[in-house]
């Protein structure tokens, strides 16, 4: 992640203020691992939109972030195929060791966040970590596998 600059944004953002808020945001997201609340007065400078127009769009997609993530970021399918082989006791046996998927908690640089379906429902429950798919996942696999990764 590089560290933010407004002037680094502008620089990088300057380059594609034809294409949009979101794509401004998601290249935010892209260059600094997560959309601080400064860079939303640049992104609506350099889209020549209003503050409001950007915190709306920010806002509305759950995947742009506030806040630098988590080095382990493990999401949860919490969707139908999931949901019928196993994966609310995934959720709640997280849950007991302080992950609430539902919230996004982030704890010892492991996150824990909800998702719905990845495409990957044969092997359900599924989830990812850190983007890499993983089947028939359990609280404990998902958790070694996520301690591993920090290492
Ligand atoms: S419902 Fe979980 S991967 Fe499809």
């Amino acid at each position: 992640m590089t560290p933010y600059s407004e002037d680094l944004l502008r620089g990088v953002l300057s380059q594609h203020s034809s294409k949009g808020v979101l794509f401004a945001l998601q290249t935010t997201q892209e260059v600094l691992g997560y959309v601080p609340d400064s860079s939303l007065n640049v992104i609506a400078d350099v889209c020549n939109v209003s503050r409001a127009e950007v915190y709306g769009v920010f806002t509305f997609y759950s995947d742009l972030r506030k806040t630098p993530p988590a080095q382990v970021v493990i999401k949860v399918c919490v969707a139908e195929s999931c949901q019928a082989v196993g994966s609310r006791t995934v959720v709640d046996e997280l849950h007991a060791r302080g992950y609430d998927v539902h919230a996004g908690t982030i704890q010892d640089d492991i996150a824990c966040e909800q998702i719905f379906c990845l495409g990957n429902c044969a092997l359900s429950p599924a989830a990812l970590i850190n983007g890499v798919p993983m089947g028939r996942v359990t609280a404990d696999a998902l958790l070694q596998a996520a301690s591993e990764m920090k290492q």
